[in-house]
């Protein structure tokens, strides 16, 4: 029998019980209760839900702030506002804070559990849920190397780059939401016709439509969602759309990087927190193991609890590549996954528009990366078995 999904019913008054678990038990709904002043503390509780009910006053900004702030720290998860007599100017400021369903407080039991099945029912309103996997890039300090992470991993899951290992192919897309330096064009050699920026001018009629559109192509299979071509302010997209552009490139393709910027943003912990896998690339110093030592704090604030996948760079000689990941990864009490070392061959490389793995596929680097590649795969496909469910699906 499947898995029940959690609902979680927040009224003000906490007076609201559902009259007939049986009939929310056969719709694979279990309920639970919180008193409404409590929300703030649900931290972890709130990762297991499917659904959150929460009464609000439609009429009160502060509410609707409060409303929105919710819906965005609930990446996945319907929230669903009761409200006692809205109109239908209230109804649309409802569902733009990011509301999957409006209906009437005092709760209607019937009424609530057909609009809870519904916004649970999978395959509603002919959106499949995201099958592959979301893999987010961050960086510990700047000129980490995780753009070069990025572009060298999504080569290599697109196969096709020689050696056995590498078989396996896999359709993989570049989301660069660095909007204001990102410079994975440059890397690849392309010059987007469509980039990021159109894709925010069209938030309100985006879909994965849309996006396969604005899409360029790269030689090796990759494809890339172009970085702006001028400094774009991070808050220019919302929690809620950056979340659907994940989905939408998670649909299409098996795997999707993504590359953030490095300073965190509004939608940085939901993007996070919604991703399968985060990279997180260090340089091998001082300032590397200290910003990652910021990020780690950053990750558990914000109660993400994504897998980490530690990456080292920029390590010199083979003294640095035995030693200091052992003792990063102690001084962290995060063990390193893999070491990249440095090697000047990524500049030329990137410098040229070429990628290391194509480029000098011999190189010390290169190895490196086929070998963090093939690590990153085996734990996706472990994570993958242990929770068949993608991220950000309803569970
Ligand atoms: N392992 C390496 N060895 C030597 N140079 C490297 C290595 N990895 C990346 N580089 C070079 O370091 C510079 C920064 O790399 P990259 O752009 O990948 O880092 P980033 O973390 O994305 O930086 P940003 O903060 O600008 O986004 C580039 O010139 C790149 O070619
Ligand atoms: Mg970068």
């Amino acid at each position: 029998m499947k898995k029940p999904r959690k609902v979680l019913i927040a009224t003000k008054t906490d007076d609201f019980r559902f009259p007939d678990p049986s009939a929310a038990e056969r719709a694979g709904i279990q309920f639970e209760y919180a008193p409404h002043h409590a929300l703030g503390t649900l931290n972890g509780k709130a990762l297991e839900l499917s659904a959150l009910v929460l009464e609000i006053d439609a009429g009160s900004p502060d509410a609707l702030r409060e409303f929105e702030g919710l819906a965005e720290a609930l990446p996945g998860r319907a929230v669903i506002a009761a409200t006692p007599s809205a109109d239908s100017g209230d109804i649309r400021r409802l569902f733009r804070a990011g509301a999957a369903d409006v209906v009437a407080s005092p709760l209607a039991p019937e009424t609530l559990l057909n609009a809870l099945v519904d916004v649970l029912e999978p395959g509603r309103s002919g959106a499949e849920s995201p099958k592959g996997q979301v893999i987010s890039v961050i960086k510990a300090a700047g000129g980490a190397g995780a753009t070069t992470v990025a572009l060298n991993l999504a080569r290599l899951f697109c196969g096709g780059t020689g050696g056995k290992r590498s078989a396996e192919r896999r359709t993989t897309c570049v989301l660069d939401l660095d909007l204001q330096f990102g410079d994975t064009d440059v890397a690849l050699n392309l010059e987007p016709r469509s980039t990021v920026v159109d894709v925010i001018q069209a938030q309100e009629r985006f879909d994965g439509r849309f996006l396969e559109g604005v899409l360029t192509q790269h030689e090796s299979g990759i494809r890339l969602l172009g970085p702006a071509p001028s400094l774009v302010p991070l808050d220019a997209i919302s929690t809620r759309f950056a979340l659907s552009l994940l989905d939408a490139a998670a649909r299409a393709h098996e795997i999707t990087m993504v590359d953030l910027p490095g300073s965190w943003t509004d939608w940085t912990v939901p993007v996070l927190a919604r991703s399968d896998l985060i990279v997180l690339v260090a340089p091998s110093n001082v300032a590397g193991v200290a910003g990652a030592r910021r990020v780690l704090d950053g990750l558990q604030e914000g109660g993400v609890t994504a897998p980490v996948f530690f990456v080292v760079s920029k390590l010199a000689g083979f003294a640095d590549a035995l030693e200091k990941p052992g003792r990063i990864g102690k001084t962290l009490a995060l063990p390193v996954d893999a070491g990249l070392a440095f090697d000047s061959q990524a500049v030329r490389a990137a410098d040229r528009g070429k990628l290391i793995v194509d480029a000098f596929p011999n190189t010390r680097l290169s190895k490196d990366l086929r070998s963090a590649s093939q690590k990153i795969q085996q734990k996706l496909a472990a994570a993958a078995s242990l929770n068949p469910t993608p991220a950000g699906a309803h569970p």
